[in-house]
């Protein structure tokens, strides 16, 4: 047995929101690439520990980290989701209203990156972002996070690791080389302090300085 399977037998039984939520994916013949049961335990519980109020997910798909985020927030938090296809967008908004959090939470959808500008024309600021979306482009949303950050905001992103292809050298694909990017950048970049956690498929976490 691996350390992650380990993690998830222990820390990553899901509810029958969430199996509810798995299941409506593979139903629409979507993509299987929620994170995984114990990357969502966490992201609950970094909203909880943070006490974040406003969050901004970038990538929706079927609402599955979307449930899990506003399971952190209190009753008057709100998560905005970015999603660029709008079928997903509409079943991750029906999922977020089956578990109760339809009230809180408001997509966006189309280019994440367009939708970030509006962000910020609005004057948004957010406590908490989750990067989960395309690969290329995850260090223009860490630079996004950045600019509509609160003070001490966290800044999240999935799939760091890929599938391991970060750190084996002799793998040189766009997307990897993409990620090792980012995350060479969030260890480096002095406007926060970063960490990346080997669960699920690899989880960063940012905190703005
Ligand atoms: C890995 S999935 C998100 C999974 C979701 N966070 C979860 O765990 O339940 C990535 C999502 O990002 C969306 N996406 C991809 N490129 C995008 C873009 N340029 N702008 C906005 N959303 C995008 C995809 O349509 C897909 O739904």
């Amino acid at each position: 047995m691996s350390a992650n399977e380990y993690i998830q037998r222990l820390f990553g039984a899901e509810d029958e929101v969430l199996q509810a939520v798995r299941q409506s994916i593979i139903d629409r013949e979507m993509p299987t690439i929620s994170v995984s049961p114990e990357v969502g335990t966490y992201l609950t519980m970094l909203v909880k520990m943070s006490g974040a109020q406003s969050v901004l997910e970038i990538g929706a798909l079927g609402g599955y980290s979307g449930i899990c985020l506003a399971r952190g927030m209190s009753e008057d938090g709100k998560l905005t989701s970015l999603e660029l296809e709008v079928e997903y967008a509409q079943l991750a908004h029906q999922n977020l209203i089956g578990a109760g959090f339809g009230g809180r939470v408001i997509y966006r959808v189309g280019e994440a990156l367009v939708s970030l500008q509006q962000l910020e024309a609005e004057g948004e600021k957010f406590d908490l972002f989750f990067i989960d979306a395309d690969k290329g482009n995850y260090v223009n949303y860490f630079e996004w996070a950045l600019k509509l950050a609160n003070p001490g905001a966290l800044i999240l992103a999935d799939n760091v690791l890929w599938g391991g292809r970060v750190y084996d050298q002799e793998n040189q694909e766009e997307s990897t080389q993409m990620l090792r990017a980012f995350n060479e950048k969030i260890a480096s970049d002095d406007r926060v302090e970063s960490m990346l956690l080997p669960i699920g498929d690899g989880l960063s976490v940012s905190r703005v300085k």
